[in-house]
């Protein structure tokens, strides 16, 4: 049921991280999609087998990925897992007490439907739960 679905890397500059990612380091560029209701603008990466790396790119300085970058800098900014059944596990999550970012879940990218979990209740992570269609 749970699996690596992808990590999240927050960057300044969507083609400058590309280009390191791929031109440089040899992985595959997927995708690019702006996602404006998060404020974002993503690029999926390929590093091989099941493994996937999504640049995420603030879209204006009030989006949490520019937030994230004002306070923390560049780097990995979430976790996500590949789940089934989204709104049960969020249930579920939420009776034992787990703060949640998002109650119901949203449209991410590729049409997935995600929902975060709150890094307080993660350890500091944020964890991002992702249901493919
Ligand atoms: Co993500």
């Amino acid at each position: 049921m749970f699996g690596m679905d992808h990590v999240g890397v927050a960057v300044r500059t969507l083609d400058e991280a590309i280009h390191v990612y791929t031109d440089v380091l040899g992985f595959k560029l997927e995708g690019v999609q702006v996602l404006t209701e998060q404020k974002v603008k993503v690029a999926f990466i390929s590093a091989g087998g099941d493994t996937r790396i999504e640049l995420l790119e603030p879209l204006s300085s009030d989006s949490p990925v520019a937030k994230f970058l004002e306070s923390r800098g560049e780097g990995i900014h979430h976790l996500a897992v590949t789940v089934d059944n989204i709104e049960a596990i969020l249930k579920e999550l939420k009776r034992k007490g787990v703060v949640l970012v998002d109650d119901t879940p949203r449209t991410g990218a590729e049409g997935a439907r995600i929902a975060f979990i709150h890094p307080k209740s993660m350890r500091g992570v944020l964890l991002e739960l992702v249901e493919r269609p």
